[in-house]
């Protein structure tokens, strides 16, 4: 018998013994604190050599099943490890062996970076004038209205109180009509999301986006594995004649009411054109109504949801905006016939908020307290986009006009011909200013170049401290280009 041969089969035996030893400590055989028999007798009985004992001995000892003690003999661990050490320890090559890598959807989503500061950023809202004492109000009242039922698994779509407070929100400010049972509650905007690409089409479907637009959108709708491509919006909103997909679309994502970034509302001629486009393509219109509640001048805009006919077109909100980012509380509203199934494929994904908030917010509405709050900050962002738009005119008036209604949270300025948003983007956000490069917000080329610049994320203290640096900055990018 080669020596080779030999060896192996002496530690096909040790670990035939150490399997055995494992096997009896985790069943209990060998209890935690036993002493086991000497490595001679097992020897004798198992008629295995001794070095072989010795030697499964080591290895449990190693792995924390066993413990010696000197004089005394060996013993089973006591307690006996949960996860034995062997396992604890990463054996040095398995870095070599797997190193995971993301995915190219996973790249491109980790490729921006959200500044760390969020003055003039857009679409994040002065957080400093939400009424947090009455939030935390209703957040112990919340608290003491939990029941277990709440805290445990079933809960998707969100709590019906949540729902019920929603319906009458929707109706008294959006005009939008549903039951509570067409509404499913998210963490966010990027939950509805991706709930409707799985709910509405498969991978390799196409998806339809505004340009410029959301551009998180076309991210989510890009990780659910669909093939996005945008269309050009003009003062009259999305034009579906210009719909081109390289993939039968299944769904369309737009902001009808108010334009995401360039503010305008999509034309009652348009509107009819998408509806008959969706109809001819058998395409789910997803309407993102994110911020319509601050309506700036002028007739309340009216949601696609909304209208006669309406009740196919897919609601997205948030109240991201109308109350703060933090909250991560958002909704989808289902067309009615679809409602019921959808809420049971929302409760798979566990997509909805914790308990606490979702009662909180629910007594946050009915008590009209989210009212007062919307016809405050209404008010403040009326007064900060004058202000802006005043000192914005006389610094920059002649070089950039200034574009974005009174309810906005931001404007949007076109750079002068020839000028690319990006190196003055940059400037800005090393100066510590956060407007985002309208060219970031375009999925295709020709990328319109400009600044979206949010005034309403600050307070108006800071917005006057802060206004002239940020016109200075963009005036010394400007001339530092020219
Ligand atoms: C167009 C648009 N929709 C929705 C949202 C809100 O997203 P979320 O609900 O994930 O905070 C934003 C936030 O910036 C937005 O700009």
């Amino acid at each position: 018998m080669s020596r080779s041969h030999t060896a192996r089969t002496s530690q096909t035996r040790t670990d035939w013994l150490a399997r055995r030893l494992r096997a009896s400590i985790r069943r209990g055989v060998l209890a935690p604190g036993k002493r086991l028999p000497s490595s001679r007798e097992y020897s004798r009985t198992l008629g295995l050599g001794r070095n072989t004992v010795l030697a499964a001995f080591g290895k449990l000892i190693e792995e924390g099943w066993l413990v010696a003690r000197h004089g005394s003999g060996t013993y089973v661990a006591d307690p006996i490890p949960v996860i034995p050490a062997h396992a604890r320890r990463a054996p040095a090559d398995l870095a070599a062996a797997f190193s995971p890598t993301l995915s190219r959807r996973g790249m491109q989503l980790a490729s921006t970076d959200r500044p760390r500061t969020t003055a003039f950023a857009p679409g994040v809202p002065d957080v400093s004038e939400f009424p947090f004492t009455q939030w935390l109000h209703c957040l112990q009242r919340a608290s003491r209205r939990v029941t277990p039922r709440m805290l445990n698994y079933g809960q998707g779509g969100g709590l019906a109180a949540l729902r019920e407070a929603l319906c009458q929100h929707l109706a008294l400010t959006r005009g939008v009509l549903c039951d509570p049972g067409d509404i499913i509650i998210t963490s966010g905007t990027a939950d509805s999301l991706l709930l409707c690409a799985t709910l509405f089409a498969e991978a390799g479907d196409g998806a339809v986006v505004e340009q410029p637009g959301y551009s998180q959108a076309a991210g989510v709708l890009r990780s659910a594995g669909l093939a996005v491509s945008a269309v050009s919006v003009d003062a009259e909103g999305l034009d579906p004649l210009r719909i081109q997909t390289a993939a039968p679309p299944r769904v369309l994502y737009f902001t009808p009411c108010r334009q995401y970034p360039l503010g305008h509302e999509l034309s009652m001629a348009r509107r009819a054109a998408l509806s008959a486009w969706a109809q001819r393509y058998g395409a789910v219109l997803l309407e993102d109504d994110y911020d319509s509640e601050f309506v700036g001048s002028g007739e309340p805009r009216m949601p696609m949801r909304a209208a006669p006919g309406g009740e196919s077109v897919v609601l997205l909100g948030s109240f991201s905006k109308i109350m703060f980012p933090g909250l991560r509380i958002a909704y989808v509203v289902m067309p009615h016939a679809l409602a019921a199934q959808a809420q049971r494929a929302a409760a798979r994904l566990f997509m909805a908020a914790r308990p606490w908030e979702q009662l909180a917010l629910a007594e946050f509405i009915t008590s009209g307290r989210l009212r007062q709050h919307l016809l405050r900050m209404r008010a403040s962002l009326a007064r900060k986009h004058g202000w802006f738009r005043q000192l914005w005119q006389k610094e920059l008036g002649d070089v950039m006009r200034l574009a974005g209604d009174a309810g906005a949270l931001h404007g949007v300025a076109m750079l002068p011909p020839g000028g690319r948003d990006q190196p003055l983007v940059q400037r800005l956000r090393e100066a510590g200013f956060a407007p985002e490069a309208l060219s970031s917000m375009c999925l295709e080329r020709p990328r319109s170049q400009g600044l979206v610049i949010g005034h309403g994320s600050l307070s108006m203290g800071e917005l006057k401290r802060l206004g002239p640096r940020l016109v200075h900055e963009i005036a010394a990018g400007l001339r530092a280009r020219a």
